[in-house]
């Protein structure tokens, strides 16, 4: 059994949907504060199992006291917490407070329930700006250029440091590059509130007309079309990297206690690729602009995979081309178009 916290936002549903299919039973403790009940009928719809759903924040200790006192998780998969990079600027206390308290939360219930295994969301931006490329597990981070991205490196460091100090317990921390698309059954995928931030919502709300035009954040960067790179990674690929991270913590395969993964497909991809490559795989036109660049990016990131494709025995499968229809045919999903 794996408790998956944030199991009904985008990477959460996808996992559990995985997780179900490897014979994993699943509870999901979700508050929904960016995601809503429709992706747990998703999950239904496509597994034909409705996972335990409990609603509760992760911050509320006590009921995740009563989470834990209720199931015998032996793992758990740690999803819930924000992640709008501007927000986090605007907001930091919002963040520090809501992403560092549920882990520490969770870290101490599983020390004292005696539960085993933590898969944690992390992220490529624990990178930053990196100097050599692609990054691997070694690649040095660099300062967090937000509160957000702080949180995901104080995040890694709490966890090694529990790690270390409780000789039952084993971390692995998956580092997300850039996760798109959507289930090839079009019943779950990303709903993000108000104006998308990211990338690909925003070019699919823009083809459903629901956006007028896609801006791309500059076009003068030192890069072979002068757009930025990515490491653009299918969702269910990343879904199912998290299942093999549970698996090899449940079967005591993993060779330390703390581990990190980098989770991309190690191909660099430049934003006008991916925008020409979802006009061409969908069919269809996007009308977009060339518009200066974004504060805080960076103008590359990609991943070097060969320890998850070595260690983990995980590697992303899903041609991009599917990847981008899934993404647009999930987009229609929800307009009804
Ligand atoms: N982009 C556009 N137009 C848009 C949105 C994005 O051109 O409307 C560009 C960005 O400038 C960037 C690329 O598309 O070059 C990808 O942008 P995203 O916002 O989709 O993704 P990021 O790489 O900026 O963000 C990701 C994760 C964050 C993480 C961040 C920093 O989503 O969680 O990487 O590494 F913090």
């Amino acid at each position: 059994m794996v408790l998956v916290t944030g199991g009904a936002g985008y990477i959460g549903s996808h996992t559990t949907v995985e997780l179900i299919n490897a014979g994993y039973e699943v509870v999901i403790v979700d508050n929904f504060s960016n995601s809503d009940a429709s992706s747990l009928e998703g999950i239904y719809g496509i597994t034909g199992v409705k996972p335990t759903f409990i609603e509760a924040n992760c911050c509320d200790r006590e009921a995740m006291r009563r989470v834990f006192e209720a199931y015998d998780f032996a793992s758990v998969i740690h999803f819930a917490a924000f992640k709008a990079v501007g927000e986090s600027v605007e907001q930091p206390l919002k963040y520090y407070q809501n992403n560092m308290l549920s882990l520490l939360n969770i870290l101490e219930l599983m020390g004292e329930y005696g539960r085993q295994n933590i898969v944690f969301s992390s992220s490529a931006t624990v990178y930053g700006d990196a100097e050599e490329l692609p990054v691997t597990e070694r690649t040095p981070r660099k300062p967090a250029t937000s509160p957000y991205g702080n949180t995901k490196q104080m995040a890694e460091d709490i966890l090694r440091d529990t790690v270390a100090a409780n000789s039952s317990l084993r971390g692995i921390a998956l580092r997300y590059f850039n996760p798109i698309g959507a289930h090839p059954t079009a019943l779950i995928g990303e709903l993000p509130r108000g104006v998308p931030n990211n990338l690909v919502p925003y070019i699919t709300q823009t083809a459903a007309g629901v956006r007028e035009c896609l801006s791309i954040f500059g076009d003068d960067y030192d890069t072979p079309d002068g757009s930025c790179l990515r490491d653009f990674i299918d969702i269910v690929d990343l879904a199912r990297a998290h299942v093999v991270a549970i698996g090899r913590m449940v079967e005591d395969k993993n060779k330390e206690r703390y581990e990190i993964f980098n989770v991309g497909t190690g191909r660099p991809v430049s934003v006008f690729e991916l925008v020409n490559g979802f006009e061409r795989s969908n069919n269809l036109k996007l009308n977009y602009r060339v518009a200066p660049r974004r504060a805080g990016d960076v103008m590359a990131v990609w991943a070097d995979t060969t320890l998850a494709n070595e260690e983990l025995g995980w590697k992303a499968e899903r041609e991009l081309e599917d990847t981008l229809r899934s993404a647009w045919a999930w987009e229609r999903h929800v307009r009804n178009i």
